[in-house]
């Protein structure tokens, strides 16, 4: 049975903490480990947790302070981490080959047994391009970027989907002095909410449509999964249906949709606050240059919604629920708020946010062109491909200069959130129109719609190296939809 609703309070995740600290970086370390943890009521379900815990430790970090994290791999499959909108060089950034893996699986992985699998779904990855660290990794973070809401997740060739769905992900706050000197909601009035959707078994473990249950050989998703897993449980924070219990004051909610597949459009529902509503003041890749209200926040798989809710209109006991408006069911509800008490608030929403960046918008600068698309591939299956070619290590589709803006176009068949590593970007149109309001800002995922033309602004800072752009359908990324690109 599915849990009750509203029963459970919305857990906050801790904040990973230094080792030590020297001059200018700070020390980190994190485990990958199998745990049993309680998410639904009276059972254990079995996660693969940073830490042991899902999600896993909050990181907070400063812009310009290098964080360097020491990852241990405990598990008994080969990972590989990635953090999500950080300018990192490209050998810290969780390239899919570029594994993890655990003490015990040495002698395997001599043998072949964890790399084998590449020609699925049409992928290449010729045997030299793995990359193997055993036991453990320092995966460093310069964190050159302005203030940010980024999250942090696993990224293994084949297996990004069935292990992210089994716990490995957490949030990663980047703060700036300009964003600290804005009066914002600060402190426990700062709220990550990261959305997910999970099914479970009758024991409690978490059900995937995985080829091979372990992960290891044959790769992850069931070809009869390809558009993309989906669950019956919305988990905020890890935890079904919870409820925030807030003061009748303003909060920043820093919203992640962490799911393989979902997709949602959030809405507050209440009868009882007048003009309820969402004010954005940030997205993916920082704060916006001044804030927007938005009646619904639309959110593909791994974008970031950095929202301001006030309360203040709201009488003490009210009840207002974050509902998903695209499903139906039990699925239409994500949480809900209970407005417990009064406070006064000092926090306000400044008409001025970040300093604006103006891009070179003129026709001179590169435009390159990635299709997303289904595409038959060898036998019966299908694969998801970009320009019609599953990913292949070796191939670099686009080699932008560092330093340099480029045009990129993205047209797809369905809907494919496309998401560039390194590179932030601005969306100058959605299907040969104006942006939507939706799309403001600093970006590093865009939902490109079904057979809908979207194009960016994005500008190559930070290192030169081999990244990626890819499908962040987890599904989609595991059957092929990814290509690289070599900043040069
Ligand atoms: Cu959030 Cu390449 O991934
Ligand atoms: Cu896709």
């Amino acid at each position: 049975p599915l849990p009750k609703p509203f029963t459970g309070a919305l857990p906050i995740p801790p904040r990973a903490q230094p080792v030590r600290s020297a001059a200018s970086a700070d020390y980190y370390r994190l485990t990958q480990r199998e745990a049993a943890v309680e998410i639904l009521p009276g059972t254990k379900t079995k996660v693969w947790g940073y830490d042991g815990i899902f999600p896993g430790p909050t990181f907070v970090g400063r812009s310009g302070r290098t964080m360097v994290v020491e990852v241990s791999n405990k598990l008994s499959v080969p990972t590989s981490m990635h953090l999500h909108g950080g300018v990192t060089p490209s050998d810290s950034d969780g390239y899919p080959t570029d594994l993890l893996i655990p003490v015990q699986c040495g002698a395997a992985l001599r043998s072949g047994a964890y790399q084998g699998h590449s020609g699925s779904h049409g992928m290449h990855v010729p045997s030299g391009d793995w990359k193997v660290s055993e036991g453990y990794k320092s995966y460093e973070y310069p964190l050159h970027q302005r203030a940010a809401t980024l999250w942090y997740h696993d990224h293994r060739m084949d297996f990004s989907a069935p292990q992210v769905w089994r716990g490995l992900a957490g949030m990663f706050l980047v703060h700036d002095d300009e964003e600290e000197a804005l009066p914002l909601p600060k402190g426990d009035k700062d709220i990550p909410l990261m959305l997910c959707d999970r099914a479970f078994e009758a024991d409690g473990s978490f059900r995937y449509p995985a080829v091979s249950p372990s992960c290891v050989g044959t790769p992850g998703v069931d070809q009869a999964y390809m558009d993309g897993v989906l669950g019956d449980v919305q988990l905020v924070n890890g935890a079904p249906w919870p409820v925030l219990e807030v003061a009748n004051t303003k909060y920043r909610l820093r919203l992640l949709n962490a799911s393989n597949a979902r997709r949602y459009q959030l809405k507050l529902e209440t009868d009882q606050c007048h003009a309820l509503r969402f004010v954005q003041i940030g997205s993916d890749a920082g704060l916006l240059s001044a804030p927007q209200h938005l009646d619904a926040v639309p959110m593909a798989p791994a974008e970031r919604f950095d929202v301001v809710v006030d309360f203040s209109a709201c009488p003490v006991d009210t009840e207002v629920l974050l509902v998903n408006t695209l499903a139906d069911g039990g699925m239409r509800n994500v949480m809900r708020f209970r407005v417990t008490r009064k406070e006064k608030d000092d926090s306000r929403i400044p008409a001025r946010l970040a300093k604006d960046i103006p891009l070179e918008r003129s026709a001179s600068v590169p435009v390159r062109h990635f299709d997303f698309r289904r595409t038959n591939g060898p036998g019966e299956t299908a694969m998801w491909t970009i320009n019609g070619r599953p990913f292949n290590s070796s191939e670099v589709l686009a080699s932008p200069r560092l330093g340099s803006v480029e045009r990129w176009r993205f047209s797809s068949d369905f809907h494919h959130p496309v998401h560039l590593h390194l590179a932030h970007f601005q969306v100058l149109s959605r299907g040969g129109k104006q942006p939507a309001a939706s799309d403001a800002g600093w970006k590093d995922t865009v939902d490109v719609r079904p057979y809908e033309v979207v194009e960016v602004l994005a500008r190559f800072d930070g290192y030169k190296g081999r990244y990626m752009i890819h499908c962040h359908n987890l599904e989609h990324e595991d059957m092929a939809m990814m290509a690289n690109f070599q900043v040069v």
